[in-house]
């Protein structure tokens, strides 16, 4: 723990260097600390949160970050934390901003929770705890969905942005679909698109007429895929959205499902 001093200055940091309390019936993961309200806002304006979305803040502490989705941004939030004392004042806080049936607390573990209907997750938690919440993340968020961290990065998960806010860094990720592997392009021209991916970044072949040529371009942002191909010398855009197994071109001129 005493390098986490070497690459943060953020308060928590040194927080956890001193211990972390056990308040609740199980051990903390992370100490109390609150993000500043500048944060705080900050944080929901670079996850783009919009009204009706449904905002999950893992390890609520007093409740400001999903008080303040509910009132400012009309979300719908759940906090969650393992200690009791911060939930009741969560709750408290929330019914003094009048949003008591929007933003929700409940005495839960984040690692417990069910993250998969959230359209965006905020944290302030440590190096570690980011990097063990990392697979249940990419597993269970739908891609496009976001995460918002204050402080901490996800290890080699390169962020999507990352900024300074009044000394503090925060940082986003925008979930990436899975598309590793072997796809079928049909439509406009025929051929075998092989992707190798790596969080959001993605690089590969397209295989047609007996060659292969590398993808030029290749890009994914949540569900949005894109590539070029030089085909007869020109190079052709391929930009689609990509649904579990299958691609579908933006304008309906290509579409690609996994190969067998
Ligand atoms: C650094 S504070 C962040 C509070 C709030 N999110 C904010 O940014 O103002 C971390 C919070 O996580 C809670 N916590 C620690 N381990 C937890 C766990 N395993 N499950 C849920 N909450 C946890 C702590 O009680 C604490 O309130």
């Amino acid at each position: 723990m005493p390098c986490l001093l070497r690459f943060s200055r953020s308060p928590l940091a040194v927080i956890a260097l001193v211990g972390i309390t056990t308040v609740a019936a199980q051990p903390l993961d992370v100490p109390y600390v609150p993000t500043p309200q500048e944060v705080v806002d900050r944080m929901l304006q670079l996850g783009k949160i919009r009204a009706g979305e449904f905002h999950i803040d893992l390890g609520s502490g007093d409740g400001r970050i999903a008080v303040t989705s509910a009132s400012k941004y009309g979300a719908r939030s759940l906090g969650v934390d393992l200690n009791p004392v911060r939930i009741e004042e969560a709750r408290a806080n929330a019914k003094k901003a009048n949003v008591s049936d929007r933003a929700l607390f409940e005495l839960k573990n984040l690692f417990e929770t069910d993250i998969g209907k959230a359209d965006i997750v905020t944290m302030y938690l440590l190096p570690s705890v980011n990097i063990d919440l990392r697979p249940k993340v990419l597993r269970d968020m739908w891609p496009g969905t976001r995460i918002v961290s204050h402080a901490f990065d996800m290890g080699d998960w390169k962020p999507d942005h990352r900024e300074s806010v009044i000394g503090r860094t925060v940082y986003l990720w925008v979930i990436p679909a899975r598309v590793q592997g072997r796809w079928s392009v049909e439509g406009s021209h025929q051929f075998t698109v092989n992707i190798q991916q790596q969080y959001q970044e993605i690089s590969g072949t397209a295989e047609f007429g007996g060659k292969s040529v590398p993808l030029r371009d290749a890009a994914l942002s949540g569900a949005e895929i894109g590539f070029a191909i030089d085909i007869d010398g020109m190079p052709i855009r391929f930009q689609g959205i990509v649904t579990g197994d299958r691609i579908d071109g933006r304008r309906d001129e290509w579409r690609a499902a996994r190969a067998k």
